[in-house]
C-alpha cells in the first residue's frame, strides 16, 4: 500500500442505529481522503451495507480476537468481521491496552491475523505523561512497532496504519502540538524505512489524541502526519466534516 489520507471515527462505546444511518448520509466526501467509521460490533454488518456503494468511505472494528476459531467465548474473529464486511481493525488502542490488558505480543498476534485475511490494521501505539516526562516518547512508540515487526516482518507491514496516540491527549481535550506530533512521526517514519528501505514512505501514520476541527487543519499540515484517528468529535457530525475537509 501507498501512503493516503485517512480520516477514522473510532466511536469507542457510543452509537446507536439511527446515528449510523444519520452519519453515513451526512458524511462529506472530499477527494483523496479516505474516511473510515469504526462502530461498535453490532453496527458494523450494517454500516458496511450502508457503505459498500458509496466512495471514500469504509469500515473498521475497534478491536478483534487474537484466536482465528474455537471455544472462546464472547470474542469476535477477523474471519467474522471480513465476512460482514469490515475493512480494517484498530488493533491495540491504549484503553484496550490498559483497561484490557492487551500486552505487545497479544497486539502484535491480532495484527497478524488481521494480515492473514487481507483486511487493513490500525496499529495504535503512544507513550503515557509518565513516558513522555522520562522522554521516553520515542522509544516506548518504537518498542511497540517492533514487537509487530518482528512478528509480521518487515516485508508485510506496508499494509498495516499506523495511528500515533498519546496516551495523555485521549479524550482529554489536550492535544499534542503539531510539532509533537511531527517529531514522533517522522521518528517512526525513519524506524520503519531502517528496518526494511522505503517502508517509512509507504506507510500511512495518523495522528489521535483530542483532534477537533480547531486543530485538524495544523496537524494536517505536518510532512509526516497523513491524518487523524479521531474519538469524540467523530461523534458530532458537522465537526467530523470539517476535520475530514481539513485533510482534503
Ligand atoms: O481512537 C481515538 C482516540 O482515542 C482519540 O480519542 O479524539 O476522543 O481524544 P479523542
Amino acid at each position: 500500500m501507498s501512503r493516503r489520507k485517512i480520516v477514522a471515527g473510532n466511536w469507542k462505546l457510543n452509537g446507536s442505529k439511527d446515528f449510523l444511518q444519520n452519519i453515513v448520509e451526512t458524511l462529506v466526501s472530499v477527494n483523496d481522503v479516505d474516511v473510515v467509521i469504526a462502530p461498535p460490533f453490532p453496527y458494523l454488518e450494517k454500516a458496511s451495507a450502508l457503505v459498500a456503494d458509496l466512495n471514500g468511505l469504509s469500515v473498521s472494528a475497534q478491536n478483534v480476537s487474537s484466536y482465528s476459531d474455537g471455544a472462546f467465548t464472547g470474542e469476535v474473529s477477523v474471519a467474522m468481521l471480513k465476512d460482514i464486511g469490515a475493512d480494517s481493525v484498530i488493533v491495540g488502542h491504549s484503553e484496550r491496552r490498559e483497561l484490557f490488558g492487551e500486552t505487545d505480543a497479544i497486539v502484535a498476534e491480532k495484527i497478524s491475523q488481521v494480515l492473514k485475511f487481507g483486511l487493513t490494521p490500525i496499529l495504535c501505539v503512544g507513550e503515557t505523561l509518565e513516558q513522555r516526562e522520562q522522554g521516553s516518547t520515542i522509544e516506548v512508540c518504537s518498542t511497540q512497532i517492533k514487537s509487530v515487526l518482528d512478528v509480521v516482518g518487515a516485508e508485510n507491514f506496508d499494509n498495516v496504519v499506523i495511528a500515533y496516540e498519546p496516551v495523555w491527549a485521549i479524550g482529554t481535550g489536550k492535544s499534542a502540538s503539531s510539532a509533537e506530533a511531527q517529531e514522533v512521526h517522522a521518528s517512526i517514519r525513519k524506524l520503519l524505512s531502517e528496518s526494511l528501505e522505503g517502508l517509512g514512505k509507504k506507510v500511512s501514520i495518523l495522528y489521535g489524541g483530542s483532534v477537533k476541527a480547531a486543530n485538524a487543519k495544523e496537524l494536517f499540515e505536518q510532512e509526516d502526519i497523513d491524518g487523524a484517528l479521531v474519538g469524540g468529535a467523530s461523534l458530532k457530525v458537522e465537526e467530523f466534516n470539517e476535520i475530514i475537509k481539513a485533510a482534503g
